[in-house]
């Protein structure tokens, strides 16, 4: 068997991982041969294929990114399943492993109902998939943020400044919620619960009181109290969601005004997606690849991988487009009695 594989969506730390996972496991233990589509799913689309043999994948469990690239790209745009079949047929590849978020494996469970061959593999580095407990690349993502977080906290101190960090997470504050404990923030805005103004600024003032320099992190997901949706200023994305980022500017503004602390926003940004995956991702990228291609070998199409617990496991691809996996009232109250 050939199987073609393809990055899709956001890049996150790990999914060079899973690709060597995949091509060492499915090489030695069972003979298969591997291609890599170029750009995600314009490349499948298109026919934009690469060989990807062992040599290829020879030390890149430590890359950030994809060796393959990767697009927010709706392959309906370029032909859909039919383009598909005919890239396939081409390049002679018998299955598709399509690594990716909930776009991605939306569009692999279409391709699935279209008859088309397909395994999948869950990422994303804002952890929202309700199909896994946990997606590679969050762990590094919180892991940045964290290191980001320390280094403000010192500059703040200085000052004696409000220092605002805002950190990725669309619609679930995991990367917010986890990086702001480590750090020890005053304050966790998250996406999943509207706060006030005047809740935040209680927050602010009574670190600030305490001789701290108030640390506060904001998902770029959250929603100020009395606004009707998450800051965006930029446009849709490929898949017409609102493309977020700058609710950090705007929490940052507010403080200032209603506290006269001297306040400043960082936002992290794509920082958090980038350069070497922590070893916790290495490793679960690389078991999830080893265990895509068991399925593939297993026949088992219109499946992805899943960690419950410490196992990998298998679930249907439907299950990771049902529901996202939100931070829950008792993990976010949890958190917040440290706040302030
Ligand atoms: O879905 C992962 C994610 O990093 C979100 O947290 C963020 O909103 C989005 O991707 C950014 O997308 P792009 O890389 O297309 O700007």
């Amino acid at each position: 068997m050939r199987i073609g594989i393809a990055t899709g969506g956001g890049d996150c730390p790990g999914l060079n991982a899973v690709i060597r996972g995949a091509v060492l496991h499915g090489g030695e233990t069972y003979g298969l041969s591997f291609a890599g589509f170029l750009g995600g799913w314009r490349g499948v689309a298109l026919g934009d294929v690469t060989e990807v043999t062992r040599e290829d994948v020879r030390g890149i469990s430590k890359l950030g990114g994809t060796i393959l690239g990767t697009s927010r790209t709706n392959p309906w745009e370029f032909g859909g399943e039919d383009a598909v079949r005919n890239s396939m047929r081409e390049h002679e590849i018998d299955a598709i492993l399509a690594i990716g978020g909930d776009g991605t494996l939306a569009v692999a469970q279409r391709l699935h109902d279209a008859g088309i061959r397909v395994i999948g593999v869950p990422k994303t580095v804002d952890n929202d998939l309700n199909a896994t407990d946990m997606t590679f690349g969050f762990d590094t993502a919180v892991s940045i943020a964290t290191e980001a977080m320390d280094r403000l906290r010192t500059t703040g101190d200085s000052h004696g400044r409000c220092m605002v960090a805002e950190v990725m997470g669309r619609h679930a504050g995991w990367i917010a919620l986890h990086s702001g404990m480590a750090a020890g923030a005053h304050a966790i805005l998250i996406p999943e619960r509207r706060t006030s103004t005047e809740t935040i600024v209680d927050w602010v003032e009574s670190a600030r009181d305490r001789g701290r320099a108030p640390l506060v992190v904001v998902a770029e997901g959250f929603v100020l109290e009395g606004d009707e949706t998450a800051h965006s200023t930029k446009g849709n994305d490929a898949f017409g969601r609102p493309r977020l980022g700058g609710i950090g500017e705007r929490v940052a503004a507010v403080i200032a005004e209603h506290t006269n602390i001297e306040t400043r926003a960082s936002l992290l940004g794509h920082i958090q997606r980038g350069g070497v995956p922590t070893a916790f991702d290495r490793v679960l990228a690389t078991r999830f690849g080893m265990e895509a291609v068991n399925l593939a070998v297993g026949g088992n199409w219109g499946r992805m991988v899943s960690l419950r617990g410490t196992d990998v496991v298998d679930v249907p691809l439907t299950d990771a487009l049902n529901s996202s996996k939100v931070v829950s009232e008792a993990r976010y109250v949890e958190a917040s009695r440290l706040f302030g």
